[in-house]
């Protein structure tokens, strides 16, 4: 198996993230993001107690990484955008109008040239932080560094890491205000990244977001809920994940809408002057792939219901506009409706999906649990081989039938593979030598490579499969405890990165013939 075993065109990449990657919390203006404020005021809730102001140094230490990726033969590189970076929100209101003031005064100087900068946004009043040019410029770099490197930049616009100034001010995404505001912010990554980032994901994982942060309050803002009878206390009751994932579908919609009659199609607004950008948009979704308990009826039905709940709450308002039928009749009331031009954004809002796969799980039915919306039990697949994350079992023949799953059910959409990979723990008493010594990863990657071939040959259409991930790097709860990088960063010496061996491996599969 190699890269050629792939459709011509196929893209080999890695995926990252800001807030797990950057470090650099305090540096060049960048805003504080709620994991900022979770992890440094609720250290207790990472198990190593750790953050990730510094992470792996991805801020400083681009360059480096991109040669990496250049050298491995990496076709693309997902990462995403820190918004708080970018718009910090939380520098004194006077500036803005300083900004504001000195902008329309440019602006009015140079609109005669086709260069100018235009933001059309509704609520600028958001942008009251002002735009943070060295925001702008560390990603304009990094762009640049990738593009000069052969590499294509995949940009995701919100991979967890929310402006606390944002949160503070309405409660984040539990308010309708998100849209606006999220579509602002995508419209100002556009503006200044589009003409070079062709491939754009809206949200990543909005489920586990929103599951984590308002259902099992494991993630900043730290709310919880009685959602799937989850016992905790301060519960809200089991409504704030549906509010949550509505505003996220509808801010998703809302950014889409601006990037397709604003910079996807050719328009020629001026003479001779023509600002289409020419690229691709979509959604990353994580599902895991569920595996009925027994043969019955009863069992293989809980199985459909589960999806449901993870993956057909996003693509069924994604493909159909409406939330899914199971989800309709067991939340009831509690469970937001779309109006009629909500759904009509929404409906088809997606160039192509991009889907993370990492572990599938047991799902058996339950009738007695009344309380329980999706009305079925989970459990791990304990007799496959677990990796260092307590949740993440080995199934690879999973990915396959999630593929065949989503082409049948939703129209066999362009699909990228925005995530995939596995773990081991960060052991301290394992020397360098063997802790690079990763066999298990390029079982992992090798099987479920093999699965996505074997869903391409039955006509699903897989456009690229993204590593999780290029580096070793923050894993939110868990801290640096575990180790996903196909490299292994040093955190006790200036982050140095090591091929683990896998990384041999995956640069001998990616060569280009
Ligand atoms: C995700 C996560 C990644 C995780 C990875 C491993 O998109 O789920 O965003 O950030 O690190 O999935 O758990």
């Amino acid at each position: 198996l190699n890269r050629t075993s792939f459709p011509p065109g196929f893209i080999f990449g890695s995926a990252s993230s800001a807030y797990q990657y950057e470090g650099a919390a305090k540096e060049d203006g960048r805003g504080t993001s709620t994991w900022d404020t979770f992890t440094n005021s609720y250290p207790e809730r990472i198990m190593d107690r750790s953050n990730a102001d510094a992470s792996i140094n991805g801020y400083h230490m681009y360059k480096e990484d991109v040669g990496i990726m250049k050298n491995m033969n990496f076709d693309a590189y997902r990462f995403s955008i820190s918004w708080s970076r970018i718009l910090p929100s939380n520098v004194d209101k006077s500036l803005y109008f300083t900004q504001l003031y000195i902008y329309v005064h440019i602006y009015h100087c140079i609109s005669s040239f086709s260069s100018s900068k235009k933001y059309t946004m509704s609520t600028e009043g958001r942008l009251s932080g002002g735009i943070n040019q060295e925001g702008i410029k560390y990603y304009n770099n990094l762009i640049n560094e990738l593009l000069s490197n052969g590499v294509q930049p995949f940009a995701t616009l919100f991979h967890w890491d929310f402006p606390q100034a944002l949160e503070d001010e309405y409660g984040g995404f539990l308010s309708p205000q998100i849209v606006d505001d999220f579509r602002d912010f995508a419209e100002l990554c556009f503006e200044e990244f589009g003409d070079r980032v062709k491939q754009w994901i809206t949200l990543n994982e909005p489920s586990n977001y929103n599951l984590g942060s308002y259902a099992v309050g494991t993630f900043p803002p730290n709310r919880c809920s009685n959602w799937q009878n989850l016992n905790c206390t301060g519960g809200n009751s089991g409504i704030e994940p549906y509010i949550v994932a509505h505003h996220m579908l509808l801010a998703h919609a809302a950014a889409v809408q601006v990037y397709k009659t604003k910079y996807q199609v050719p328009l020629l607004l001026k003479r001779n002057q023509n600002i289409s950008q020419e690229g691709k948009i979509g959604i990353a979704l994580v599902t895991q792939w569920f595996v009925p308990t027994s043969d019955t009826k009863l069992d293989q039905n809980a199985a459909q219901r589960s999806l449901d709940f993870v993956l057909g709450w996003f693509m069924e308002p994604l493909t159909k506009g409406e939330y899914p039928k199971s989800m309709q009749s067991l939340v009831g009331s509690r469970l937001p409706k779309f109006s009629k031009e909500q759904a009509r954004l929404l409906n088809g809002s997606f160039d192509f999906l991009g889907l993370n796969y990492y572990t599938a799980m047991y799902v058996s039915n339950a009738p007695n649990h009344s309380n329980v919306e999706p009305s079925y039990l989970t459990d791990s697949l304990a007799n496959t081989t677990r990796a260092a994350s307590f949740w993440l079992y080995v199934y690879p023949k999973g990915l396959q039938n999630l593929l065949l799953y989503i082409k049948k059910k939703y129209n066999n959409p362009i699909i990228y593979i925005t995530e995939n990979g596995v773990d081991e723990d960060n052991d301290p008493t394992l020397s360098l030598d063997q802790a690079l010594m990763d066999v298990d990863r390029i079982k992992y990657h090798y099987q479920h490579l093999c699965h996505v071939l074997e869903a391409i040959r039955n006509g699903v259409n897989v456009k690229g499969y993204f590593a999780w991930s290029m580096f070793d790097n923050f894993e939110w709860n868990e801290g640096y405890t575990v180790r996903f990088g196909i490299y292994f960063v040093d955190y006790k010496n200036k982050f140095r990165r090591y091929s683990k061996l896998s990384a041999q491996w995956f640069q001998r599969f990616m060569k280009r013939f």
